[in-house]
């Protein structure tokens, strides 16, 4: 399989087509940016710390029975995934509040959110990805309610699977956003799972161990990013499991 061209350009991503037509070759950059694109870094290493975690996890998810468009990892910061046609959904999954959900309604900071919280962003460039619900979904034409039901019962499964396996790495899956595609039918988690699609904070004292750590400066991102790459690729700490 050989990479041919690029195909789209993302803020923190480029994909390239393949020989194969059903195959492409995903690039996580080293680019960084938060707040719609207003503030934005390049930061030497971070590319290969979420290819790194994106396709541990995929792979994980595979284990448990759901199904991702992870192939291969192919150099550090390089994967191979299978094309599908994308959902332009972001799904939220929520277990903790924070973030936007405290900015726009009256929880707590740090509020457990339970049963978990599913919030549905457009992704629109063009329109700042507003929220939509299940009737502007199918007014839209952007899922069939069929697709709906079986996006939101996978991300409660994965919801589920990474909960588990980072709480027993001590860390709380805050919240998290996961895209999907489908292919042949087959509805899919693609695009990435990383810290700068996952809110994770340390168990014990509360630190920020995302993408967070560079929206509102609150330390050293790479040291962040490598620390807690490390601790998801590691087995579970003692006593926890
Ligand atoms: P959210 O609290 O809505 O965003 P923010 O704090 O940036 O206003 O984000 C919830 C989670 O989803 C968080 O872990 C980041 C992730 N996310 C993305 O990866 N991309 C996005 O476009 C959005 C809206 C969220």
């Amino acid at each position: 399989m050989k990479q041919v061209d690029l195909l789209y350009t993302g803020k923190a991503k480029s994909v390239y087509r393949t020989d194969d037509p059903e195959v492409y070759i995903v690039k996580f950059r080293d680019d960084i940016t938060a707040f719609d694109g207003e503030k934005k870094d390049t930061l030497s290493g971070k590319g290969r710390y979420n290819a790194e975690v994106s396709s541990f996890l995929f792979g994980y998810l595979e284990e448990h029975g759901i199904g991702t468009h992870y192939l291969a990892s192919l150099e550090p910061a390089t994967i191979a995934v299978r094309r599908l046609e994308m959902f332009p959904l972001e799904v939220i999954v929520r277990n903790v509040a924070a973030g936007s959900i405290v900015r726009r309604y009256p929880f707590r900071e740090g509020e457990p959110l339970d049963p978990p919280v599913i919030v549905i962003d457009y992704k629109s460039d063009a329109h700042h990805d507003p929220m939509l619900n299940d009737d502007l979904i199918y007014a839209l034409g952007l899922a069939t309610p069929e697709e709906l039901d079986q996006i939101k019962a996978m991300a409660l499964a994965v919801n589920e699977v990474l909960s588990e396996y980072l709480d027993q790495r001590g860390i709380t899956l805050v919240d998290f956003k996961l895209e999907f595609g489908h292919h042949d039918g087959e509805i899919v988690v693609g695009d990435e799972i990383s810290m700068d699609s996952m809110r994770l904070w340390d168990k014990e004292t509360g630190a920020s161990l995302d993408k967070d750590v560079y929206r509102f400066n609150k330390g050293d991102v790479m040291e962040t990013y490598a620390g807690v790459a490390k601790r998801i690729l590691s087995p579970p700490q003692r006593g926890s499991a």
